[in-house]
């Protein structure tokens, strides 16, 4: 059975090339960097599909939203399936986009974990990058495009400028409520991230899948891969503690293998399917519940 997806995005690659286009790898010649007007006119420049994703993004990811999804994927009741069996699950998910020459979603989860193994980084590390984005199977359960993927974001409290395309919150109920629409909204100051909720989406739903299994700074790369906000452009501070700030370095060294781990040469799957059974076992129970 193959599913499609609902929303805008021909593919939910789509979203991530557009982060990429954003935050373009640093040129290791030493190029002066892009200034402030060419990140501007990225917003100018975002094809139309992906400015209509973050426009719903922004406008329907509620605090009550969340709280929503957080109760119904909270007791992870829908599946019991090993790591490699959810892999193939996300493979049946199709999309609109040319078959020929896109890489197939267990080719791109190998993608990025082959690059941070190349590294010679510890296995957790090279375990967490062919998991992290396990998630998109939300897609496969009927959730609409804008509740898998985007950058994420704090929700109960006011939206941080430095959120992708912030004049969409505009269009968020939450923006005008006496709570939510304040500094810290239903937090304290300094709360730590982990009281406080993010949009809802694949990064949140994989952390709750994970977190029995898998060290802190690996749980951290899950939760936070996309929350560019914070560990890009340094937003919502008031509401992290100096443990947070710490564990921040892992989720900025995943970064780019997040973003830039395209190889010339597709992933054998079934070449590198016995070294991460071998690695999934080493972690992960036989069955995990999703
Ligand atoms: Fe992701």
């Amino acid at each position: 059975m193959q599913a499609q997806q609902q929303g805008p995005l021909q593919s939910l690659d789509e979203w991530e090339d557009d982060v990429h286009a954003r935050y373009p790898e640093p040129d290791k010649s030493f190029a002066p960097h892009k200034d402030t007007a060419e990140f501007r006119n990225y917003e100018k420049s975002t094809r139309p599909s992906v400015r209509e994703f973050y426009r719903i993004n922004h406008q329907f990811q509620t605090y009550g939203f969340v709280s929503e999804k957080q109760r119904e994927y909270g007791g992870r009741t829908r599946k019991q399936m090993s790591i490699w069996e959810a892999m193939e699950f996300l493979n049946t998910l199709v999309d609109d986009s040319d078959p020929d020459t896109d890489l197939s979603q267990i080719q791109h989860l190998l993608q990025t974990s082959e690059a941070i193994r190349a590294d010679g980084h510890p296995r957790w590390f090279v375990l967490t990058g062919l998991i992290h984005d396990l998630g998109k199977i939300l897609c496969l359960y009927g959730e609409p495009q804008w509740a898998v993927v985007g950058d994420t974001f704090p929700v109960g409290c006011k939206f941080s400028d430095k959120v992708v395309f912030p004049d969409f919150f505009s269009e968020n109920p939450d923006g005008d409520h006496p709570v939510y629409s304040t500094e810290n909204g239903v937090y304290e100051p300094g709360c730590g991230l982990d009281k406080v909720a993010l949009s809802w989406g694949h990064d949140e739903y994989m952390y709750q899948v994970a977190k029995d299994y898998l060290p802190e700074s690996a749980l951290y790369m899950i939760r936070y891969h996309s929350f560019y906000a914070a560990h890009r452009e340094g937003a919502y501070q008031h509401l992290m503690n100096n443990h947070d700030r710490e564990m921040f370095k892992w989720v900025r060294a995943f970064n780019p293998y997040d973003l830039y781990s395209k190889s010339p040469v597709p992933p054998d799957v079934d070449a590198l399917r016995p070294y991460y059974e071998e690695l999934i076992t080493e972690f992960f129970p036989a069955k995990v519940a999703w």
